[in-house]
């Protein structure tokens, strides 16, 4: 914690609810949208786009082709990914498809007509609803174990200082005992028992992911038949970071935290978590690596031999292959979780089905 004296501050979901949101936003303003200040896996490469167009293709097929089928790119940023998904679909499957953006910021010049720009997704989708990098942008509160073991809620003032404020209670107490037990280890089978005046885990901090589960609840409750996937730098409970995730990016540097709007602030996501709040059944967790290489992407280098038969097919093979390797690396994007649910159709992530 960057300590700080005094009073003042409040909880780091309000804070970063005005400073990502407000009128005065880090994510309202004009300009280059995300991509001026970080990289995700849609900017990284247009092989992503290609393999959710794929996935789109398999929903498509699942659902037995209906005459409208949708997309929802959830979060869009500038739009980007709706847009290379439209051009990569097949003309036949792309004339049937109705594509939305959901994003709080404005629609961008230039975009694609056929996208409708919307601030909430459409009532009732039959198809594909895709989140990329939206819930670590939900703001969430953080907690921090005080001197004597007590979950506290941290406070946090516009220049990034922080102090510790009242016990956390209630839904958020019961979500940290469930999902990440802290402290005293209440509601945690052979917790450590607390005795008076000994502080158990001082320090120990995590992100209390609650806004985050009825966020994805909603949006995947949108589905009426097909897939909703929130794709995510993630973690579950058998490995939580100790201190929490809190971070900051500016013009693609990670910075400290501090709600002004002048940083995009973020967290890693408790995606078991939001698994869990949606009532569908068959959600499944697995990692990027795992999802694209089910969806037909490889980093393997072309054979050797290309080169000299087809020295132009060899290059552009090989610089394919350095994009797929980047999106499936370990360390990387390809530790990104995927959450995938599922509704009213088979499991179209499934390793064993034929890449494609
Ligand atoms: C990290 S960017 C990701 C952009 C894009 N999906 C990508 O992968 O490049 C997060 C985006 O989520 C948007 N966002 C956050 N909460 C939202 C909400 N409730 N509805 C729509 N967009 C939201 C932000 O405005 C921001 O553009």
């Amino acid at each position: 914690m960057t300590a700080g004296t005094g009073e003042g501050g409040r909880g780091w979901r309000a804070a970063a609810q005005d400073a990502l949101y407000g009128p005065e936003g880090f994510y309202r303003g004009p300009g280059k949208g995300p991509v001026g200040h970080f990289r995700t896996s849609v900017h990284a490469s247009p092989l992503f786009a290609g393999a959710v167009a794929r996935l789109l293709c398999r929903v498509d097929e699942a659902l037995g082709r209906p005459a409208v089928l949708d997309f929802v790119d959830m979060a869009a940023g500038r739009g980007e990914l709706a847009a290379g998904v439209l051009s990569a679909l097949p003309a036949g499957v792309a004339a049937r498809t109705r594509v939305y953006a959901v994003e709080l910021a404005g629609r961008p010049a230039g975009l694609d007509h056929r996208i409708e720009w919307r601030t909430g997704p459409p009532e009732r989708i039959t198809g594909l609803l895709f989140a990329n990098e939206w819930l670590d942008n939900v703001p969430v509160d953080v907690a921090e174990v005080d001197a004597a073991g007590v979950p506290r809620l941290v406070l946090v003032r516009e220049d990034g200082t922080e102090r510790l404020g009242e016990p956390v209670g209630g839904a958020q107490a019961a979500w940290l005992a469930r999902w990440w037990p802290l402290g005293s280890g209440e509601g945690e089978e052979g917790g450590e028992e607390v005795r008076e005046g000994v502080g158990v885990g001082e320090g120990l901090r995590a992100e209390i992911g609650l806004p985050r589960d009825r966020a994805w609840a909603a949006a995947a409750g949108t589905l009426a038949r097909g897939l909703a996937v929130a794709v995510d730098y993630a973690h579950t409970a058998a490995a939580r970071p100790p201190f929490g995730t809190l971070t900051a990016f500016r013009e693609g540097r990670e910075t400290m935290p501090v709600p002004d709007g002048s940083c995009d602030i973020t967290a890693h996501v408790a995606l078991d978590a939001c698994a869990a709040a949606c009532p569908l059944p068959g959600a499944r967790l697995l990692s990027q690596r795992e999802a694209l290489h089910a969806l037909g992407l490889s980093g393997a280098r072309p054979p050797l031999a290309l080169a000299s038969t087809d020295p132009t097919g060899y290059v552009r093979a090989l610089a394919r292959a350095g994009e797929a390797a980047e999106l499936t690396a370990p360390g990387g994007l390809g530790d990104f979780g995927w959450l995938v649910q599922p509704s009213g159709i088979e499991d179209v992530l499934d390793g064993r089905r034929a890449p494609g």
